[in-house]
């Protein structure tokens, strides 16, 4: 029987490498321009159990040099992906995209857009409206960059609509494969009753992340995520065979992501479908069940027992 290589810190022949530890250390290891996608949800400074509370300065400071070793590590025909929401103190937000996009600007970086992850459900505010979008800067090194639109269509709201008129008349006028999903996605957050809910506080969907590797990378290819919690990139990107990478201070939380990428690879990993539409209690039948992911091997298993820094938890995930 074969297995998912894990690694525990940089191994080209790895299918994951899951350090635990600080990204920068991490990063450090990555050869230039070895990855084809960075895509991550750093701390938004808002003094969570993982973080502390940094002056706004001191944590741009920060961000900057991380990003500045994501630049280095990326292909030149790469894309970065930064999701963020807002910084809050004394009721006063200050949206982190507006604050971070000069520092990718002085890297010379081009936007490609500014997606708005759209969600149904957050804190409610009594003193300004419910916060209840976040962004995704997307940015690629170079003018040459993987964009596979084809793979992300999402369907066409009148799929049979036809020209009435023209030269075209009576064929089909809508992409059969399906229309540019947009900049503006509505994809449930990741809360209590979600099926990939974990013990992390604010970890990604799945679905929301498998757009992006798809549209972004080719399978094969290699994706970072320098803060990776509880490993939601790297499942994304073992699903559609792409290879992953990323670092997570908190040993529990790399713990659970080792943890999902076992239960992936035995089949038994449930997460919530991209092709399924928000809920409407309208039309409760419409509704997709979540899907089990099963992991198409890769490697026989003596490899598993090379070195000191592959785990080996045949144990873990049941
Ligand atoms: C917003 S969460 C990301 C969650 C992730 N997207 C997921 O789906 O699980 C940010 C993560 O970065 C981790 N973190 C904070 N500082 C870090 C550092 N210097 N290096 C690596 N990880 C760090 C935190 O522990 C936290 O889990």
């Amino acid at each position: 029987m074969d297995y998912i290589k894990i690694a525990a810190s940089f191994d080209p022949s790895a299918d994951v490498i899951l350090y635990e530890g600080d990204c920068l250390d991490l990063l450090s290891q990555i050869p230039d321009g070895f990855v084809q996608l960075i895509v991550t949800s750093p701390p938004y400074n808002l003094g969570k159990p993982y973080e502390s509370r940094l002056d706004m300065g001191e944590y741009l400071a920060q961000q900057k040099t991380v990003i500045a070793e994501c630049v280095r590590v990326l292909k030149n025909t790469g894309s970065i992906c930064w999701q963020v929401g807002n910084y809050v103190e004394n009721g006063e937000i200050i949206p982190l995209d507006i604050v971070l996009y000069p520092i990718f600007d002085a890297f010379h970086l081009h936007l490609r857009n500014r997606i708005i992850w759209h969600f149904g459900h957050g804190l409610h505010a009594s003193k300004r409206f419910s916060g209840r979008y976040e962004v995704i800067l997307w940015f690629t090194k170079s003018d040459t960059y993987t964009f596979n639109l084809d793979a992300v269509r999402v369907p066409q709201k009148y799929p049979q609509k036809k020209y009435f008129k023209g030269p075209k008349k009576g064929l089909l006028s809508g992409n059969p494969l399906g229309k540019n999903p947009s900049d503006v996605w509505e994809i449930p957050n990741v809360k209590a009753n979600h099926v990939e809910k974990t013990i992390h506080p604010c970890q990604f969907p799945v679905e929301l992340i498998e757009r992006l590797v798809l549209a972004m990378t080719d399978e094969g290819d290699w994706v970072l995520d320098p803060f990776i919690g509880v490993g939601t990139s790297a499942i994304a990107a073992l699903m559609h065979n792409r290879k992953a990478i990323g670092a997570e201070i908190m040993p529990e939380y790399v713990k659970i992501a080792r943890e999902r990428v076992r239960l992936a690879e035995e089949g038994a990993l449930r997460i919530r479908p991209m092709t399924r539409s928000v809920y409407d209690p309208d039309m409760p039948s419409a509704n997709v069940p979540p899907q089990v992911i099963h992991l198409r091997p890769r490697v026989a298993q003596p490899e598993l027992f090379e070195t000191d820094s592959h785990y080996i938890a045949p144990e873990q995930g049941k």
